[in-house]
């Protein structure tokens, strides 16, 4: 029995080596940890518990029996964070660039389905060139096997990837699959292919920065969540992410020991829309000023900055945050903001997190390149997600809320259950001007001084609509609140909504336009 377990532990220390130690030297050349050595730093200290150390693979085409080594390039198990459990998987470029195996599929689909049945959140560290390819079909296979568990998992258990190197193939379409992305800047990449093989496909130069990088992602394509300076922020995100969220879809969201007075008053909220409603502020100082001071954790903060979605929390319950920022292209909705708004407030559906929606929005972006890349059936997303999330729902209008935004951006209608707004609200069908020219298109032409009645027009439009009383009239605003006391009301609002149970009809699944 002494000589087994010698050789257990040789065997394991074996592991511990990776692709060995030139290639860790490689590694750490990059700036980049091995997968055990993030896999320490992201979990606490002591917690992990491996499975499937010692699994190889038996290829033997291309040289590949010279190329076992134990664990086959990914690290898997369960550990906790903040003394909550996770899943967690590391690909290890140093065995043969973290390549996806058969081996590396069975390794992360088993702890996948274990977190799914158990309910335990899964992180990916992924540093990967993607399908093995001296495996051909069974690395493809192997790819959709995990597809498969991410898809499965998605809505059940919170999925969060971090992109630590460069990332290709499935190790980007996997991620895809999950909630939130973070990229480390400039050792994360993602593409579907890297470089080399665009050169050769089609002839075109171009660096894995520009083709991937954090900017690629996180500012232009919106695939990315979060950028991280470097792979111990990366994991001070994962774990800050982690504290808002349950573990899984059947749990409430954590509330922390609150530690902001509910009754806390920004008086500079009174005073913050400008008399101009032409003119501009910043919703972010909205949001600071409401919720829990410093608890607002921007998603996607780069890509489409006239939406802002976010976590936060009011009175220690985290809740997520949907806002237009009036400081770009004035808050408009367009096809990259319907994407983000869309996608965050089914996010929180799918975990419990009330919605909070902040509106100041003059409604859809119009133009050709607009209508022409389909912001139709993209803006159609944010009405989707809104009527279709039954978590308890707040609107508060800060100052606009034109035509199709209004509606769309968590009216009444939406089943939102509570809609406040400030005294600064306009709700109408769309701005002064416009209406006036549609409406008196011909007296205007007619009149004698058509500056005169232009003024009086607007005049009187802004007297009907630029106010929220008519809307409250109706009943489509329940209360209209001093913007100070929109903190205390919101913590009431949700106090009331806590037990909230509403449902969807039955059906296989809607048809949300994709
Ligand atoms: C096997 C791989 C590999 C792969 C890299 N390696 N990718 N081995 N299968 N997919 C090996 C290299 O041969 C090398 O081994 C070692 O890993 C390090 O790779 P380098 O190229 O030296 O590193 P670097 O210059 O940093 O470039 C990394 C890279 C590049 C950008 C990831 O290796 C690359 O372009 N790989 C192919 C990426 C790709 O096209 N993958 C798509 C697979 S298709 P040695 O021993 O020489 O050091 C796929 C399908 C999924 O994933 C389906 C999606 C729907």
């Amino acid at each position: 029995m002494r000589d087994k377990l010698e050789e257990l532990r040789q065997m394991r220390a074996k592991a511990k080596l990776g692709g060995g130690e030139k290639r860790v030297a490689e590694q750490h050349a990059k700036g980049k940890l091995t997968a055990r050595e993030r896999i320490d730093q992201l979990l606490d200290s002591g917690t992990f518990q491996e499975l499937g150390r010692l699994a190889t693979h038996n290829i033997s085409d291309f040289d590949m029996a010279e190329k076992k080594y134990p664990g086959d390039g990914v690290v898997t198990g369960f550990g906790k964070i903040d003394g909550r459990r996770v899943a967690v998987y590391a690909q290890d470029f140093t065995v043969l660039g973290g390549s996806f195996s058969e081996v590396q599929s069975h390794k992360v689909c088993k702890i996948m389905e274990l977190a799914q049945e158990s309910g335990i959140p899964v992180i990916g560290l992924l540093d990967s060139g993607g399908a093995r390819i001296q495996e051909g079909v069974r690395s493809l296979a192997a790819y959709g096997e995990l597809f498969v568990r991410n898809v499965m998992a998605s809505g059940v258990v919170p999925q969060i990837s971090v992109q630590m190197g460069p990332c290709a193939g499935g190790a980007v379409y996997s991620p895809a699959l999950t909630d939130f992305i973070i990229m480390v800047r400039k050792t994360g990449f993602m593409f579907i292919t890297g470089p080399d093989v665009i050169k050769s496909v089609t002839g075109e130069d171009v660096d894995f920065d520009t083709l991937g990088g954090t900017v690629a992602h996180n500012v232009h394509s919106g695939v990315a969540h979060f950028a991280s300076d470097d792979e111990g922020a990366a994991f001070r995100l994962v774990k800050e992410i982690l504290s808002y969220l349950p573990q899984n879809n059947s749990e409430d969201p954590p509330r922390v020991t609150p530690y902001d007075d509910p009754g806390r008053r920004d008086e500079l909220l009174d005073r913050l829309i400008p008399e101009d409603s032409s003119e501009v502020y910043d919703m972010r100082q909205v949001i600071s000023s409401v919720f829990d001071r410093g608890s607002f954790l921007e998603v996607q903060a780069h890509f489409a900055k006239n939406a802002l979605v976010g976590l936060a929390r009011l009175d220690g319950y985290p809740v997520g945050v949907v806002a237009n920022q009036p400081m770009y292209i004035a808050g408009v909705l367009d096809i990259d903001s319907a994407d983000k708004i869309s996608r965050f407030v089914r996010f929180c559906d799918a975990f419990n997190l009330p919605v909070i929606t902040l509106v100041d929005c003059p409604g859809y972006l119009p133009g050709i390149e607009q209508e022409h890349g389909g912001v139709i059936r993209h803006g159609a997303k944010i009405i989707y997600a809104y009527c279709e999330a039954t978590v308890p729902k707040i609107s508060v209008v800060v100052r606009k809320a034109m035509g199709g935004a209004y509606i769309a951006m968590s009216s009444k209608q939406m089943r939102t259950d509570l809609a406040y707004a400030w005294p600064s609200a306009e709700i109408a069908v769309m701005g002064p001007e416009g209406a006036i020219n549609v409406l008196y298109r011909e007296e205007l032409k007619k009149a004698e001084n058509p500056s005169a009645l232009r003024k009086q027009l607007l005049q009187g439009y802004i007297e009907k609509f630029h106010n929220p009383y008519s809307a409250a009239d109706m009943g489509q605003i329940d209360e209209v609140i001093e913007p100070s006391f929109t903190r205390l009301r919101l913590i009431n609002a949700l106090e009331i909504l806590r037990s909230k149970v509403a449902s969807n009809p039955p059906k296989k699944h809607g048809l949300m336009p994709v």
